[in-house]
């Protein structure tokens, strides 16, 4: 397959281009677009082929359930089986936005699109290029990281490219997304309000409107378990870069001389050493292939840096990745979660 790649600015789409993306939905195809998150692989998600597209192309395990994107609210109602106040109140506050919500799913939905579950993930992305994209292909779009399964998502139009050329209809360049980290994931079929993927809308905020929300239990305890987990997205690799990543977490001290340890270790056994490390911090220079993502005392940064650098990592082949945590309060929670799903620890 020819893969077309158009590029159009990213506050005042082109519209002869959104059209374009807009028809091939229509007909079943595969188009690329960024978000504000990071770029999605949409189909129509009330076409069951074209949303099996998606899973093809990026080697996706057909029981991880896609998120339908809408361009407006009203739209929510055709596609729920039931739309509680609670999720009114949450569209209010944060749509469009990266938050997505998870409702009992009706009767209009292609299993393809839910993996067969009872229960419909939904979102309106805040992002011109997204919604004049759903728009002009007037359904509803599922839409999962338009990256080939199990790498981490593609911030860049270039990224997708890398991953997914050849294999989709159209990839829509409008520059780099913009959180950096997939939207935040919430379940309200459930009593208390569950978070089920920490993302840009925190916990602390979710909170301020909801009440209670609960966390559901990391991932890095869910390797452990042999309870299904709730979201199936939860129990696969994820977001991981080529080489092993370790992530090293701790008081500062200790992580930087664990860090210095390991790179010694490694490079005495031949190996290429990568350190993954945020401006501001120590300077690991001399012991391995150092990148920055962000600047440590701005989890936000580190948010929207993170997946470039693991790519780069991959570019520069090495053998092994040391990764220095952070402290998984408010973004860098989201952050945390994504660093640890990426470590060899869980593999
Ligand atoms: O920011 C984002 O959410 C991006 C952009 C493109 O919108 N999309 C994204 O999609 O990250 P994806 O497919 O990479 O991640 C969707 C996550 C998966 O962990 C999946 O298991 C979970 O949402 N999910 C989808 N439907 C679900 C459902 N019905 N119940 C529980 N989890 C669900
Ligand atoms: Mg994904």
């Amino acid at each position: 397959m020819q893969t077309k790649y158009l590029i159009t600015d990213p506050r005042t789409p082109n519209p002869d281009m959104l059209a374009e993306g807009g028809s091939i939905l229509r007909r079943g195809g595969l188009v690329a677009f960024p978000t504000e998150t990071v770029y999605g692989l949409g189909a129509n998600a009330l076409d069951g082929d074209a949303v099996a597209g998606i899973f093809a192309a990026k080697g996706r395990p057909g029981d991880n359930p896609l998120i339908v994107h809408v361009a407006d609210k009203r739209t929510v109602k055709e596609l729920a089986k039931d739309v509680p106040e609670q999720a009114i109140t949450l569209m209010n506050a944060f749509w469009p936005g990266p938050l997505t919500i998870i409702l009992p799913v009706g009767g209009k939905v292609p299993g393809q699109v839910t993996a067969g579950l009872e229960t419909l993930a939904l979102r309106m992305p805040n992002h011109p290029v997204a919604l004049g994209l759903i728009k002009a292909a007037g359904v509803p779009v599922a839409a999962p990281s338009a990256n080939t399964s199990g790498r981490p998502s593609p911030t860049t139009a270039e990224h997708v490219w890398f991953d997914l050329a050849g294999r989709i209809d159209l990839i829509l360049d409008a520059g780099p997304a913009g959180f950096g980290l997939e939207s935040t994931v919430l379940d309200l079929t459930v009593p208390t309000p569950q978070i089920l993927r920490p993302g840009g809308i925190t916990p602390e905020k979710l909170r301020e409107v909801l009440g209670s929300v609960s966390v559901a239990f990391s991932e890095a305890d869910m390797a452990n378990t042999t309870t299904p987990p709730r979201s199936p997205g939860m129990k696969y690799t994820h977001y991981a870069p080529n080489a092993p990543l370790y992530l090293i977490e701790g008081e500062e001290q200790e992580v930087t001389a664990k860090i210095k340890d390991l790179a010694l270790f490694y490079r005495g056994q031949g190996q290429r050493v990568g350190i993954l490390t945020y401006s501001g911090g120590t300077d690991f220079t001399s012991f391995g292939e150092v990148l920055k993502a962000g600047h440590r005392d701005q989890p936000e940064t580190i948010a929207n840096a993170l997946y470039a650098v693991l790519r780069r990592f991959d570019q520069l082949g090495v053998d092994v990745i040391l990764a220095e945590g952070i402290e998984d309060r408010g973004i860098g929670l989201a952050v945390m979660n994504r660093l640890r799903k990426a470590s060899a620890k869980i593999r």
